[in-house]
């Protein structure tokens, strides 16, 4: 009789484990090298969905056996991590913009493509006319493109239905994807990302609408409640009065904070308790200080300096200088960042925003699981969380931002089983 423990799934050999646990509970500012928990020559083995141990080869081998058809994957030359979560996406749409980038690369800003009847109403117009077998079939294989490219949790985004029964399928799509993709989504209500063309010139009727009768209808659908709090768009003033809305449906505030003109985003998230502050391109120290105070957490979205085709991205070292933790995000969306991949937005952070190497990876698993409230089973690899990790093609982890625009994910675990192989 063996007191072993028993396996069915064993990762081993593998050069280097990036468990993202070094020690400390919670999301991580300034990190150092160490916080990436690294172990060599490392094994990893897992019992149906959840992660049993995680350690030097010899030693796991030693203390588990395999189950019978249990699964064994050589992680020679490689590198493991847990899967990237992505806490900021408006991946559920319909309709292409592609002609509004070669409008911004030849010089119209996102605000007169707006003006002009494009920008998110576009896309509204696209979501209200779609079936909902379009939406879950284009929803659906944009999952697929996060999960090759490593994301196994990804917060999803209402905000293109715009009207109590739009916004609903929104969430319901959302919700149909996440019970049957692999991928694991995360949804949060943003009724507030733009006033339907019904209510121009009626904002304050628009606002009076999402608080007295979406967020109600919406509030068991999601998790979060966000607000486009941005001049044109909602002010801060209004953006309070939905936070609070949602609050009391027990919907979590997050935001689009401070990305175009200051307005005190980073003030009012803090105010309202929210989990994170999403854009920041513009924020005040005052705004990084009461952030870093009340525990709100950062998220950047390089994505959008790409897909807005204009400079400016968010400055790292005013978010450090307050202790406050930094996540990262694709804001995959089809007017101001399209992709689906976290190591392009590695790649961004590291070389145009400046993160150090540790700083964006913890940035997109371990702070950015602690973004959408989820690090308590993902973002590290450690007992008892959920088997979702990344096989990488290369021995050092510092090849993901390194080598930009290669895929080097070649296997992703989720939950416990293979959902892909590369080649
Ligand atoms: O995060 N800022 C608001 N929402 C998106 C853009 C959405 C769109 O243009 O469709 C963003 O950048
Ligand atoms: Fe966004």
């Amino acid at each position: 009789m063996s007191s072993k423990g028993t396996y069915d799934l064993l990762i081993r050999n593998v050069d280097r484990i990036a468990t993202m646990n070094g020690g400390e509970p919670g999301p991580i500012a300034n990190p150092t090298e160490a916080d990436l928990g690294m172990i060599e020559n490392g094994a990893l083995v897992a019992l149906a969905d959840e992660i049993l141990a995680v350690g030097v080869t010899s030693e796991i081998e030693a203390s588990y056996d395999p189950a019978p058809g249990a699964v064994v994957l050589e992680g020679g030359g490689r590198c493991l991590l847990p899967g990237f979560v992505d806490p900021h996406t408006h991946f559920l749409f319909a309709g292409i913009r592609d002609e509004e980038y070669a409008m911004r690369v030849a010089g119209v800003d996102y605000q007169e493509i707006r003006r002009r009847g494009g920008g998110i109403r576009s896309t509204v117009r696209s979501f209200r006319e779609a079936s909902d077998e379009t939406l879950f079939e284009t929803g659906r294989r944009r999952l697929d493109t996060f999960l090759a490219n490593g994301t196994t949790t990804v917060e999803g985004k209402s905000g293109y239905g715009l009207s109590t029964t739009h916004e609903r399928r929104a969430l319901e799509i959302m919700d149909r994807l996440h019970q049957d993709h692999p991928i694991d989504v995360v949804t949060t209500f943003l009724g507030a990302h733009d006033i339907p063309p019904e209510y121009d010139g009626r904002k304050d009727d628009y606002v009076r609408l999402v608080i007295e009768e979406m967020i109600p209808a919406m509030a068991p659908l999601a998790r979060f409640c966000d607000v486009f709090c941005e001049e044109g768009y909602f002010d801060v003033e209004q953006s309070r009065a939905i936070f609070e809305a949602g609050k009391k449906h027990g919907l979590i505030p997050k935001l689009h904070a401070e990305e175009f003109v200051p307005m005190g985003g980073g003030e009012l998230a803090a105010e309202v308790g929210a989990i994170s502050a999403d854009h920041l391109l513009v924020v005040t120290d005052q705004g990084v200080e009461a952030m870093a105070a009340a525990g709100v957490i950062a998220i950047f979205l390089p994505g959008t300096t790409i897909g807005l085709a204009r400079p400016g991205w968010a400055d790292p070292p005013k978010f450090r200088r307050h202790g406050q933790p930094m996540a990262l995000a694709t804001d995959c969306n089809p007017g101001s960042s399209y992709t689906e991949s976290m190591p392009s937005v590695i790649s961004l952070a590291c070389s145009l925003l400046r993160m150090t190497v540790p700083e964006a990876l913890l940035g997109a698993t371990r702070n950015s699981a602690a973004a959408i409230g989820v690090l308590d089973h993902v973002g590290t690899l450690e007992p008892g969380k959920k088997a979702d990790c990344i096989l990488i093609s290369s021995s050092h982890p510092f090849s993901i931002p390194y080598r930009f625009g290669s895929n080097l994910v070649e296997t992703v675990i989720k939950n416990g089983r293979v959902a892909v192989t590369a080649g």
